[in-house]
């Protein structure tokens, strides 16, 4: 079985990758590297022992996807990550993120189409959610207003898979709806850098420790929450990329109940930015050097999944705790530096 991945050298496309060859499939990586570096490849083949095909491919080239998939006419199932994910960037360059997020989504769609493919999972969020009415979230909540182009672009390309699931007589999706992915593979061979000041708290606490930041702003301690900061639900990257496997096997195998099915992948647990900063604190057994600042714009209050859904319908749980999370994203970092 052919795996088509996109963006499979960014941080959670590499995780899926790795979990995805360590269940057997063939996978086909594209990625034009904007975010992502070339030596994810040697990392993923280290861990797996598998060199997956690669492309540097641009997707917002319409000629260059179509003879992507003129010379993989075998391509069996297609995990789409390639994106942009910045919510500030996408604030001040809009056109940016409905070009990388939406017409690459078309395009692909496209090819699937013509070329008759079946199975496609999608990276959406639960950014989609806004800011929730009832906690915790289950993916009957309505999608709210986005409040940034980013978020928009998650709602915009869940409505064209609706759309086109409507019509099309051979296409299957799922999009999954991931709430904050941390972590790193235990091998500290993979995970997430950043380019330039991270936006994300765990890279941000990360760099923080190993001195390449001064110190970390923790966006508001005035929140009606129990230490004042910001609930998220945070998920080890492995878990997460475990989801894809099992979402994509749904499909292959045929147990989707209808052709476009949505999921929470969370661990139904709400952590504040407080919690992850001691946690890590003990964890790595070191102070973290931080302040409270204002609260940062457009930031919900409290988001963290209903999982039940993913748990009995789809078949997958979270395994991995938010220390193990913190724990292999401190040894990733070290790596990285050289510490
Ligand atoms: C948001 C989106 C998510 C999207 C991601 C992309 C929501 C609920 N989530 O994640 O869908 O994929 O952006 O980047 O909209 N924090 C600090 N200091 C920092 C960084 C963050 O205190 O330096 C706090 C934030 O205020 C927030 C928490 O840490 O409370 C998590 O922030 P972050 O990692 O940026 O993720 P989200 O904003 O939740």
């Amino acid at each position: 079985m052919k795996i088509l991945v996109t963006g499979g050298l960014g941080y959670i496309g590499s995780h899926t990758v790795v979990a995805l060859q360590n269940s057997g499939y063939d996978v086909v990586v594209v990625d034009n590297l904007s975010n992502s570096s070339i030596d994810v490849l040697d990392r993923i083949e280290s861990i797996s022992g598998t060199r997956p095909q690669y492309q540097e491919l641009e997707l917002r080239d319409k000629s260059a996807v179509t003879s992507f998939f003129e010379k993989h006419k075998d391509i069996n199932g297609i995990i789409h990550f390639a994106a942009s994910k910045a919510v500030g960037e996408s604030l001040e360059n809009p056109l940016l993120y409905y070009e990388n997020n939406l017409n690459t989504l078309v395009y692909l769609l496209q090819e699937c189409e013509k070329h008759k493919l079946a199975n496609f999972i999608f990276s959406s969020s639960c950014t989609v959610y806004g800011e929730p009415d009832s906690l915790p979230i289950t993916e009957a909540a309505p999608v709210k207003n986005a409040t940034s182009p980013y978020g928009n672009t998650k709602q915009i390309a869940e409505e064209i898979l609706v759309d086109l699931c409507r019509v099309s007589e051979t296409l299957n999706s799922i999009a999954l709806r991931y709430f904050n992915p941390i972590g790193a593979h235990k091998s500290a061979e993979i995970g997430e850098l950043p380019k330039g000041a991270p936006q994300n708290l765990v890279p941000f606490i990360t760099q923080t420790a190993a001195g390449i930041r001064e110190q970390l702003s923790v966006f508001g301690d005035d929140y009606d929450t129990e230490d004042g900061s910001c609930i998220r639900d945070y998920i080890h990257v492995v878990d997460l990329a475990n989801a894809h496997v099992v979402a994509l096997e749904r499909l292959l195998n045929k147990k989707n109940k209808s052709n476009y099915e949505v999921f929470n992948i969370g661990t139904g647990r709400g952590s504040s930015v407080l919690e992850v900063v001691h946690a890590f604190e003990k964890v790595t057994d070191q102070k973290l050097n931080y302040k409270i600042v204002d609260r940062r714009p457009g930031d919900v209050v409290s988001v963290y999944a209903d999982t039940n859904k993913a748990n009995n319908e789809l078949g997958w749980k979270s395994e991995k705790t938010m220390e193990d999370a913190l724990e292999s994203a401190w040894e990733w970092e070290k790596k990285v530096r050289g510490i």
